[in-house]
């Protein structure tokens, strides 16, 4: 049952997912799709409106007619206002109208609304009856989505709020990076392979940069984005999920707790950024008009919905420490940011220079250190930089890519984010959905961050033309440690 059926999630996201799922046979058979919104609308209308959705997101693959046809005759519509308790009668009588108890008892909540409702929502569930105790035999669960809270102090309002309907198995809080095939892949390539446990701690690795950069400016959302900027819309929860999967400690077991143990474990080992260290561990930036990949781009503060004088950053970098027996003293660069020259999210881990003598001496700061590189998006894969011979006479050194492709490794099928997620969410595991605790931990690092930079107004030096790769202060940031940001090469 998605909540906010009219919403854009809904239509770019969800039910594409949802449609892909049922294509590749791997949706649970019987199951039914019930949309609610406060718009009138028949299903046929709703479905129309899904499948011409459909139709511009799935461009690369044509819409299979017959897997549509099969799909849509599951998909239903119910109008309704989120406050009203009688809505909540109507989804009762329309899931009634099943009279396979599969259908009327394992009940998916998806609440695509706004956030300020999932209150209502998950109150007015619970007092129709239609959110159950597991123990009962049915299975009810409700998938809430960021912003999960502005900052700690709201987010524990509504960690609070969802537990008093909830058990905290019934709610999957999402991160869509956490469905991503190359996020997952961090935890395997760490611990399926003897070989890099080895290098895996501040012994061997002199430090780790996580970048989420992306060419595209706020576009429609500014109104939206007014109320995060970069730092609560990605660090706070894309970014610091990829650092505690990068930097956790091997977790007990596969299962879902042990994973998300180790996570918050590794969260609330990061070092707290005090208020007099703003300066010199955090930078922000906002775009100004510039040109991206060959077409003009607009100021942050020219899109539409956002304020002329705002001072919401599009640009966030820091410099973190874990303050634990693997990590001490090594730093972690975090930053992503808008209207930066290319897509590319990647970490960037970068190991100890080889002592001075032999080829080093010979090659002095030519040679440089390995590193290994996780291609999160796009050009997906996972490249090892090393050291080689250029063939020739001369004794002339390199670095050389080992490299793994997913797409020549794998072709080019890989699920989209939320095919992962929602079909998690329908069996119960929530290895890859957040747990309260972690959420808060996340919170609890940017939270001395958002206060300082609340109501202080961004400087002169602090801008940046679109299409570079930040302002001033984040090269100042890293320089500052001894390093220089990499230009990610998705090739
Ligand atoms: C979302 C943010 O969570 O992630 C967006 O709200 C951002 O601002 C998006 O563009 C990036 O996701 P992806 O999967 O395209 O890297």
């Amino acid at each position: 049952m998605i909540f906010g059926a009219s919403g854009d999630l809904t239509s770019r996201k969800l039910v594409p997912a949802l449609y892909s799922l049922h294509r590749h046979g791997r949706l649970p058979s019987p199951f039914r799709v019930l949309g609610c919104a406060r718009r009138a609308k028949s299903d046929e209308s709703w479905r129309a409106e899904l499948r011409e959705a459909l139709g511009r997101s799935h461009r690369a693959q044509p819409v299979d007619a017959g897997a549509w046809e099969t799909f849509a005759g599951s998909v239903f519509y119910c109008q309704g206002d989120l406050a009203e308790p009688g809505t909540y009668a109507r989804l009762r009588e329309r899931i009634a109208e099943s009279s396979d108890a599969r259908l009327t008892r394992n009940l998916l909540f998806y609440l695509a609304t706004p956030p300020d409702q999932f209150g209502i929502v998950v109150e007015q569930l619970y007092r129709s009856g239609l959110i159950r105790d597991e123990s009962v035999g049915s299975r009810t669960r409700v998938v809430v989505e960021k912003p999960l809270g502005h900052d700690l102090v709201s987010a524990r309002r509504l960690n609070e709020l969802l537990s008093r309907y909830l058990g905290e198995s019934q709610i999957l809080r999402i991160d869509h990076y956490l469905g991503k095939e190359t996020v997952q892949n961090i935890v395997v390539l760490r611990f399926a392979n003897a070989l890099f446990e080895r290098v895996w701690s501040r012994d061997v690795v002199d430090h780790v940069q996580i970048t989420v950069a992306e060419s595209s400016g706020v576009g429609t959302r500014g109104a939206y984005y007014e109320q995060a900027g970069a730092l609560r819309d990605m660090v706070q929860n894309h970014l610091l999920q990829v650092l505690a999967l990068v930097a956790m400690e091997p977790p007990v077991s596969l299962e879902a707790e042990a994973i998300r143990d180790e996570k918050v474990k590794l969260l609330r080992s990061v070092r707290p950024i005090m208020p007099e260290e703003i300066g010199r561990c955090v930078a922000r930036g906002q775009y100004t008009a510039g040109v991206v990949s060959g077409r003009a781009q607009c100021g942050y503060r020219q899109e539409a919905g956002v304020n002329p004088g705002s001072s919401v950053e599009t640009f966030a970098a820091l410099r973190l420490f874990v303050d634990n027996w693997r990590w001490a003293g090594v730093p972690f660069y975090l930053r992503t940011g808008k209207c930066l020259p290319i897509d590319a999210s990647e970490v960037w881990i970068q190991f100890r220079r080889a002592p001075e003598v032999l080829f080093t001496a010979r090659c002095g700061p030519r040679l440089d250190a390995n590193a290994l590189v996780l291609r999160l998006q796009p050009g997906e894969g996972v490249t090892l930089l090393v050291n080689g011979k250029v063939p020739g006479l001369e004794l002339v050194l390199r670095t050389v890519r080992v490299q793994f492709k997913y797409a020549a490794e794998f072709g080019a099928y890989t699920p989209e984010a939320y095919e992962r997620l929602l079909l998690d969410a329908m069996s119960g595991d929530t290895t890859l959905f957040l747990r309260a605790d972690e959420v808060e931990a996340a919170w609890q690092i940017v939270d001395p961050v958002l206060r300082a930079w609340a109501d202080k107004p961004l400087s002169e030096s602090e801008f940046y033309p679109a299409g570079t790769w930040g302002p001033a202060s984040a090269e100042e940031l890293i320089a500052c440690g001894g390093h220089a940001w990499r230009v990610p090469q998705p090739d």
